[in-house]
């Protein structure tokens, strides 16, 4: 049987999926709605999004992947099973699946992962870290002996590699992404304005309010004891202001793993630029503050957060970067 190639990005906030040659053939939330009393499963995907911090009783919202590993099994398998097997057509039996994982992971997570893949009935399953796939996925070139250094900001995770010779010299999993900027901006509006704002408001003031000078108003209900729903104005610079501090983690952690790499790759990182790719890679303004703060110039990558899922599929081809093989991987999920 003709095997077919799949690459699988299992991310907490989105799940994608590309075939060569097809492309991007999956881009859905990673998550799933269940009737709290019966455990069916309602949907799953992007018609749930609009349900978060909105959800009636009975409704129970499962997240089957969280910083970047399996929270959740049985869900995972569910979601994996029903875009394998319905979005691809029957011919695809038995894939040969690329599966993206963070660069520092225990062998029990990797397992999971992996575990997830075979019972969804994949043939063969190999993973690969999601900065070295992304590499692939932007068209860096590895294999020189020149030192390169992709970012990989997801949504809860960031996975950090300096790469040369086909394989990871050191690297870091920081446990910050995209929604810890998300949740910053929830704190920073209790905290100066005294309102609760729900996910998806801040997610938009997020996307779409971190740019621009114009003022905006934001509703939200008041956290006193007296509880009414109230409209406040706020700004970008207030806004940029909420984040700094979760931005300032970010920025500490990547400069962690540029102190471990040796000098002679860090001449090439300068020459190169670190590229950032993933989602909240399109933080607007982060590009700026990293290069700031790390003193070396910033890339964004083209469609940040399909590089990881497109590269997925060269690990096939160069069995050296699938994880576990490579070197120089401090061991230590970084918590900062
Ligand atoms: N235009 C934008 N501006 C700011 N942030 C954005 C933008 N678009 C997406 N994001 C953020 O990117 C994050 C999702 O990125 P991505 O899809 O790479 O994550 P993931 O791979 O699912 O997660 P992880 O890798 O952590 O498991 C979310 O936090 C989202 O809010
Ligand atoms: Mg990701």
């Amino acid at each position: 049987m003709f095997l077919f190639e799949i690459g699988v990005d299992l991310g907490s906030s989105r799940f994608r999926m590309y075939i060569p040659h097809k492309g991007v053939v999956i881009n859905e939330r990673s998550l799933i709605a269940l009737n709290e009393l019966s455990g069916d499963i309602m949907s799953e995907g992007d018609s749930v999004e609009n349900i978060i911090g909105k959800t009636p009783p009975g409704i129970e919202l499962v997240y089957p992947i969280k910083r970047g590993v399996i929270n959740d099994l049985d869900m995972a398998v569910h979601m994996i099973k029903k875009y394998i097997t319905g979005r691809t057509g029957s011919s695809v039996l038995r894939p040969k699946i690329a599966m993206t994982v963070p660069i520092v992971l225990t062998e029990v997570e990797r397992n999971s992962l992996l575990k997830v893949a075979l019972t969804c009935g994949a043939r063969t399953v190999k993973t690969i870290p999601s900065p070295v796939a992304a590499a692939f996925g932007c068209g860096i070139d590895i294999s020189l002996p020149n030192g390169r250094m992709v970012i990989d900001i997801g949504a809860s995770v960031t996975d950090i590699a300096v790469m040369s010779l086909n394989s990871v010299v050191c690297g870091a999993t920081v446990k910050i992404g995209g929604d810890d900027f998300t949740s910053s901006l929830i704190e920073g509006f209790e905290k100066h304005h005294g309102i609760r704002i729900g996910y998806l408001t801040a997610e938009d003031i997020k996307m779409n309010h971190t740019n621009f000078s114009k003022e905006f108003s934001v509703g939200g209900m008041s956290t006193g004891i007296k509880k009414f729903p109230h409209k406040v104005t706020s700004n970008a610079g207030e806004i940029r202001e909420m984040m700094l501090d979760t931005v300032q983690h970010l920025g500490e952690g990547i400069n962690n793993v540029l102190e471990k790499t040796p000098p002679e790759l860090i001449s090439d990182i300068i020459n190169n630029s670190i590229v950032i790719c993933g989602g909240g890679a399109k933080l607007s303004g982060l590009d700026r503050f990293l290069k700031t703060r790390l003193n070396a110039n910033i890339k964004i990558a083209e469609e940040p957060e399909f590089c990881a899922v497109k590269g997925a599929v060269n690990v096939f081809k160069n069995m050296d970067c699938e994880s576990g093989s490579m070197t120089g991987v401090s061991r230590d999920r970084s918590e900062s």
